[in-house]
């Protein structure tokens, strides 16, 4: 079943009947802030009055459009604007897919969608916050990465986002796990052959705290993103195990997701981000929450339906 809907992210005939769908807009807004800068800016606002921090994502992914990944861009710029003008921006970064701003483009796609994180991070900056890059599938890792290690040459704080489930993940942690770099482990939400990731479930969870050991024992910044109890409490064991002070790394979790350990974890001092996606593109990220949590599926079934 995840593995079918996880396919289905990338069908634009499915997405063309989803995103007309009536009643689909109650579950977009379950999960997504809004489509203009300024919900996004009012979610922000409400996250932060409660205690906690958020890393902002403009949804779209892989455009083939130079045009529409240049007001991505842009989108971005204004949004950094915003989170400016009100304040905001101590307690709230942004978080970029590479494919949203060109990565995939025909001719010179990696190039140009280096040019455009370039820009955010400066507008990053120019405010006071960070970028992290978002992970995609694996056929884009190596290109992510040296992205990644090209903005951090001007732009050091810029988060780097790891997936316990594809095998090269430990060795990433270790060349990853160095002062002051940010790491976000996730478990990885893309539909993967078993040539490169784990399969079972409880395989990439003995992946995910193989991944959180070496981060937690070295010198990087780690951001453990992940709504799994047990995985969140092995952390708290690790931090403590590993000498980490309360701030020197913090939870993540998805916005409208598993809210009341989210203000759990903000209660016992912890740092708490949550990835907050606001914009019109919400389709793909949709379909993989969908995928994650067959209740989240249900509810989409019977949007689709009309009965929602
Ligand atoms: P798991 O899926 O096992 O869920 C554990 C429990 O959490 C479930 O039993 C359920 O109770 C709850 N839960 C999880 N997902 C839910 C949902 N959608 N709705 C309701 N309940 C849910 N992936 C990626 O490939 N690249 C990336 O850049 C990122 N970035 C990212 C940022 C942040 C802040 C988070 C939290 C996650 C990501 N991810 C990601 C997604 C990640 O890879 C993974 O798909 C999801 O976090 C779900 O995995 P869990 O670790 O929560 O475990």
């Amino acid at each position: 079943m995840r593995r079918s809907l996880l396919a289905l992210s990338r069908s634009a005939s499915v997405k063309r009947l989803a995103t007309t769908a009536p009643g689909i807009a109650g579950v977009v807004n379950r999960f997504a802030a809004g489509e203009t800068t300024e919900s996004a800016v009012e979610a922000t606002r409400e996250l932060i009055a409660a205690g906690l921090l958020v890393s902002l994502d403009h949804l779209g992914e892989d455009t083939l459009d130079r045009a529409q990944a240049t007001a991505t861009r842009d989108a971005y710029l204004e949004l950094l604007g915003r989170l400016g003008d009100e304040g905001l921006a101590a307690a709230a970064e942004v978080s970029v897919k590479l494919s949203a701003v060109g990565q995939s483009l025909a001719h010179g796609g990696p190039e140009f969608a280096t040019d455009n994180a370039r820009a955010i991070c400066e507008a990053a900056r120019s405010v006071g916050t960070t970028v992290t890059l978002d992970m995609e599938d694996h056929t884009t890792t190596d290109w992510t990465l040296s992205t990644l290690h090209e903005l951090r040459q001007d732009f050091p704080t810029t988060g780097a986002v790891l997936q316990a489930y594809l095998h090269r993940t430990e060795d990433d942690c270790r060349a990853l796990s160095t002062p002051g770099s940010r790491v976000r482990l996730c478990k990885g939400a893309y539909k993967e052959p078993e040539t490169v990731a784990f399969q079972d479930r409880s395989d990439v969870d003995r992946s995910y705290v193989r991944c959180l050991k070496i981060l937690l024992a070295g010198p990087c910044y780690p951001m453990v993103a992940t709504h799994d109890s047990r995985l969140i409490s092995i952390a708290e064991a690790l931090t403590v195990r590993h000498g980490r002070e309360k701030g020197g790394y913090e939870f993540q979790m998805l916005y409208g997701v598993r809210r009341d350990e989210q203000r759990r974890l903000a209660a016992a001092g912890e740092k708490v981000r949550i990835y907050v996606p606001y914009g019109s593109e919400w389709y793909g990220y949709l379909v993989r929450r969908m995928a994650e949590r067959p209740a989240n599926l249900a509810l989409g079934v019977r949007a689709m339906l009309g009965r929602d």
